[in-house]
């Protein structure tokens, strides 16, 4: 099949892309390289022998995408993971947020329209749900006011999505993931954060690699075991495994409505401290960490009800969190030029 990925230079994306590809399809990425490089494409390549379609497209540009769908529709479905996700810029810069993450929703959707592309795979987030009052959260939690402008983008993104549903031939399902960590095992591809990384585990392999100083964990008066806050920490390559098995579920029709959503984790929350002291039993390092405040707009706890996911889609994560952290290190290793086996 012809599947486009938007985002696909991306983390998550081009996780994905190499998954799809050893499936058999046939990608086209588009990407505008705001928060990725075009060298991924030549990773990707490495780890698959495949180099997938290319092109340099902002989807902010209704002309253009609708130009690049137009040329390209015989795409049997689409993968949407471009959009901008540091939630504390997106405090600082709300409309970048809305007008890159709505507007090029809203335009891929026009060009999905017109050219009758009817299966769409969304990258929404376990942000929409806030704090729940019951954990572990399912699907239906009720969707609280956002914490973030970003959180805010998805919540309207569904809606944007939900509502196209029901008017056109277009059919979706929503993944909202959780805290996606590591990286492929071949070290090619990971998480690269432009600039100074906001999330937890790409501080802990730049703070291991002598790129920063010191970890700060954020808070140690929450109310878990441990007092750091937990999160449902979940292998990219997992999570772009759940891609293939939705993408398909909407090909072959197997889906049960035309718009559904399903929460992409382990089912499992670990604290800030597990995970750090994970990572320090697979590098056999000791990181340089400290307790600070809390940060500011960050959740006590959080993990995922997965078993919509399981039953459904048949899928499970398969791979442990000290897995994900060991390739998170190896990728961080590989990145800097050091032998990643050592
Ligand atoms: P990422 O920044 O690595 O990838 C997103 C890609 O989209 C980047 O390559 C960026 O250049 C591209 N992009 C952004 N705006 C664009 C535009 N207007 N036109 C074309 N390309 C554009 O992020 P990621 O971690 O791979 O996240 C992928 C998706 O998953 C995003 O929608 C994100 O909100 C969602 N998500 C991520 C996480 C996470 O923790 N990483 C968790 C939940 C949901
Ligand atoms: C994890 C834990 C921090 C950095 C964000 C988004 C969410 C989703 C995933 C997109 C928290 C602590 C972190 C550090 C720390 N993204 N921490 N020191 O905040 O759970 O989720 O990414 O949709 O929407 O909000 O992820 O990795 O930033 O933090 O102590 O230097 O690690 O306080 O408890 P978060 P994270």
């Amino acid at each position: 099949m012809k599947i486009l990925v938007t985002g696909g230079t991306g983390y998550i994306g081009s996780h994905t892309v190499v998954e799809l590809q050893q499936k058999g399809h046939e990608l086209s990425i588009v990407d505008n390289l705001s928060n990725s490089y075009a060298s991924v494409v030549d990773n990707i390549e490495k780890i698959t022998g495949i180099r997938p379609g290319f092109e340099l497209l902002d989807l902010r540009d209704e002309k253009a995408t609708l130009q690049y769908l137009n040329r390209h529709k015989d795409f049997n479905g689409v993968i949407h993971f471009a959009a901008l996700k540091a939630v504390g810029e997106s405090v600082e810069k709300p409309l970048e947020y809305y007008q890159n993450n709505i507007l090029s929703l809203i335009n891929l959707l026009k060009g999905m329209k017109e050219n009758q592309i009817n299966n769409l795979v969304f990258s929404s987030s376990c942000t929409v749900y806030g704090q729940p009052d019951k954990l572990p959260v399912t699907e239906n939690a009720p969707i609280k006011k956002a914490w973030s402008p970003y959180g805010h983008t998805k919540q309207i993104s569904e809606e944007v999505i939900e509502s196209v549903c029901n008017a056109t031939s277009i059919k979706s399902i929503l993944l909202r993931y959780f805290n996606p960590i590591g990286a492929h095992e071949s070290a090619e591809i990971g998480e690269l954060p432009i600039g100074n990384p906001n999330n937890l585990v790409p501080y802990i392999t730049q703070t291991a690699v002598g790129v920063r100083e010191q970890l700060n964990i954020f808070g140690k008066d929450y109310d878990t075991p441990d007092g750091t806050a937990i999160r449902d920490y979940i292998h990219v390559v997992d999570l772009a495994k759940a891609h293939i098995v939705a993408l398909n579920r909407l090909l072959n029709g197997t889906n049960k409505s035309r718009f559904e959503v399903f929460n992409l984790g382990t089912g499992k929350g670990n604290s800030v401290l597990e995970v750090v002291n994970a990572f320090e039993k697979v590098s056999g390092l000791k990181l340089n960490y400290k307790f600070v405040g809390r940060r500011s707009g960050d959740i006590s706890k959080i993990w995922a009800d997965v078993s919509l996911a399981n039953k459904e889609l048949g899928w499970k994560t398969e791979k442990t969190i000290d897995d994900a952290l060991l390739s998170a290190w190896n990728r961080e290793k590989k990145y800097r030029g050091i032998d990643y086996n050592c």
